[in-house]
């Protein structure tokens, strides 16, 4: 299990949160930030990014976990995902397998809203069970 303390998750959130107020999402003004701590103990934020020919937008989780991947991280022990107003979200679908395969036993999603203090804690299984692997 991964060794994750308070600390970490508040520091992942922060900057989640941070990584957020950057969203370019002028279509859906639907703004989310991630925050990926890796191996190596490097936080690797991330925010959705849209684009006018809608499908070529990206989600922050895709983001943070790209930056992760080109700054020579290899798995991925926490994420957190913010978005906007009192609401809760948790990773899309396609979101759910790009965890997946940077996971490890152990890793955790964590969802949290830009307002108040919901959290859900959650895990990669939990919200993939029986993903596609090669
Ligand atoms: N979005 C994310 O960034 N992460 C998710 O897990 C779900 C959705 C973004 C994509 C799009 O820019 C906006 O939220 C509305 O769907």
């Amino acid at each position: 299990m991964t060794n994750l303390s308070e600390t970490d998750v508040s520091s992942l959130i922060a900057a989640a949160r941070k990584a957020r107020l950057n969203a370019h999402a002028p279509y859906s003004r639907f703004k989310v930030g991630a925050a990926v701590l890796d191996e190596r103990g490097v936080v690797s934020v991330g925010c959705n990014m849209e684009n006018a020919a809608y499908p070529l937008g990206t989600c922050a989780e895709a983001v943070a976990l790209g930056t992760m991947v080109a700054s020579g991280g290899k798995t991925c022990r926490a994420i957190v995902i913010v978005a906007g107003g009192d609401r809760l979200i948790t990773p899309c679908g396609g979101c759910r397998q790009r965890i997946a395969e940077l996971a490890v036993a152990g890793t955790r999603v964590c969802c949290v809203a830009e307002e108040g203090d919901a959290i859900e804690m959650t895990t990669p299984e939990a919200l993939l069970p029986n993903g596609f692997a090669f």
